[in-house]
């Protein structure tokens, strides 16, 4: 088998001498045109025994499975000689003028992100008009179940999605915001429908310039790629004629964002959180405080603070809503973990009665304080959560940050008093 996947690399490159040949043979990655040769070579491997061998397999995860089996699909079916997909083919596109370029196939770079899984396998199935104007139609290739789920896997996984369901609820949806967005989108603002199509409405002027219809992005777009849409264009879709309306939006809606975070916690029940607690400070701790050591209050009040780890939540999908944006999510998570690392240390300082102990509390309680004032300004103005995308890991700012902020209160409290106990 050696001799013959050998021959095969003297096929490729007969002129090489011996040495070098060997060389090639070993690393026939380091030049890009051995590839022939190495497909020669697993071929040849592979006629030794019945299955390809293991070494020859390729040993991907199953994401990157998924993606192959697709990018298979879309050859097969030619998807790209009409659509860029990750960057390559739409040769049908070299048939429209620059200025007609608007009837040509949508580009599919992004496609994953853009629009929500159940809608593309539906429309795989049967294509169903988006641009009600073009000339060129998608075709209906009657795929199979199989064949339509491997294309949607594709599309989310090259956008790294990992929602097989969107589900958005419009109960969530404030009457304040749904009337912000109506006059957002009137004759009077951003004028959106002169450009969009809305149902059976045209939008106005010259064909070349429409866009998809808008009567279809709640079934059709995913939220968060809406979001992503209307802050920058140009970011996903380089050259798009859709404009950036912001920054720069009125300031009389939503006061100038286009995206209001007005209730993604329910300020009452953070209310009842610190009330709750401080019942509880008020009845089982303070009384428990005057009568330890410093050392000892200290460690009961930082105890609880070795719990923050469970701040990661806000990285588990399915905990969160995927639409939790990364800005947020990611600072409050390794935040809040290193806090419970910082409170650990602290109590075993404070156990060991080490000298290091009271600079290492300081160190936990200004490191968790800031964490949680941050998340709190993130949350609030900073990046701007939506309503609902905390998910389940609600509690954590209703339940958990209250108690949080009242014990670090008692703990900035000890470590200002003066005297080394508080009562002995
Ligand atoms: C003959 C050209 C052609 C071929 C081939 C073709 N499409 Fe399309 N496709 C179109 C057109 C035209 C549209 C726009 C339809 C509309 O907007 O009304 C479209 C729209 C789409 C959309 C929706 C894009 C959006 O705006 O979100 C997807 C997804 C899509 N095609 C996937 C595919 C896949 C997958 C294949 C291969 C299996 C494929 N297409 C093959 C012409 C084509
Ligand atoms: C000057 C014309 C124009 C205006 C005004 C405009 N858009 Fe667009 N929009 C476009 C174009 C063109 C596209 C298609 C993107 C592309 O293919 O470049 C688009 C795409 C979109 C999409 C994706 C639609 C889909 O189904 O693929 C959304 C959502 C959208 N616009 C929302 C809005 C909103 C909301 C407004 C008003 C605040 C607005 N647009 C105003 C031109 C416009």
């Amino acid at each position: 088998m050696r001799l013959e996947s050998r021959w095969a690399d003297t096929v490729q490159k007969p002129q090489r001498i011996p040495a070098l040949q060997f060389f090639w043979l070993c690393a026939p990655w380091l030049c890009a045109s051995c590839e022939r040769a190495w497909n020669l070579r697993v071929f040849l491997a592979g006629l030794t025994s019945g299955t390809v061998q293991e070494r020859y397999r390729m040993t991907g995860s199953e994401h990157q499975t998924q993606i192959v089996a697709g990018r298979r699909t879309v050859n097969f079916y030619n998807c790209v000689g009409c659509h860029i997909v990750e960057d390559r083919g739409g040769y049908v596109r070299r048939f429209y003028k620059e200025d007609q370029i608007n009837f040509a196939p949508p580009i599919l770079n992004g496609e994953g992100a853009k629009v929500q899984p159940q809608w593309l396998f539906t429309f795989l199935q049967g294509p169903t008009p988006i641009r009600p104007w073009l000339k060129i139609r998608m075709p209906t290739f009657h795929l199979t179940n199989q064949e339509d789920d491997t294309l949607v896997n594709y599309f989310t996984g090259l956008s790294d999605v990992n929602v097989p369901y969107m589900f958005i609820n419009t109960n969530l949806l404030a009457p304040v915001e749904l009337q912000a967005g109506a006059k957002l989108m009137s004759k009077d603002y951003f004028n959106c429908f002169s450009c969009h199509q809305q149902g059976d409405k045209k939008p106005e002027g010259p064909e070349s310039g429409w866009a998809p219809d808008l009567a279809l992005a709640h079934q059709r777009l995913s939220p968060e790629w809406i979001l992503a849409w209307i802050a920058n264009p140009p970011s996903i879709q380089p050259g798009t004629k859709m404009p950036s309306f912001y920054p720069g939006g009125p300031d009389d809606i939503l006061g100038g964002s286009f995206c209001s975070t007005d209730g993604f916690v329910d300020p009452h029940s953070v209310m009842m959180g610190f009330i709750a607690f401080g019942v509880v400070t008020n009845l089982y701790i303070l009384p428990h405080l005057w009568n330890s050591s410093r050392e000892n209050a200290l460690i009961a009040l930082i105890v609880p603070h070795a719990f923050r780890y469970v701040g990661l939540s806000f990285l588990v999908p399915g905990v969160v809503s995927p639409s939790l944006e990364q800005a947020f999510a990611l600072p409050a998570a390794y935040g809040d973990f290193c806090a419970s690392i910082l409170a650990l240390i602290a109590i075993f300082a404070l156990r060991a009665r080490s000298h290091w102990a009271i600079p290492l509390v300081w160190l936990f309680s200004i490191w968790g304080f800031a964490d949680l004032w941050l998340a709190m300004y993130q949350g609030v103005i900073g990046v701007g959560i939506m309503p609902g995308s905390l998910g389940a890991a609600f509690f954590i700012p209703t339940t958990i940050v209250p108690p949080l902020l009242i014990t670090h209160g008692l703990i900035f409290w000890l470590l200002l008093r003066a005297s080394q106990t508080v009562r002995t």
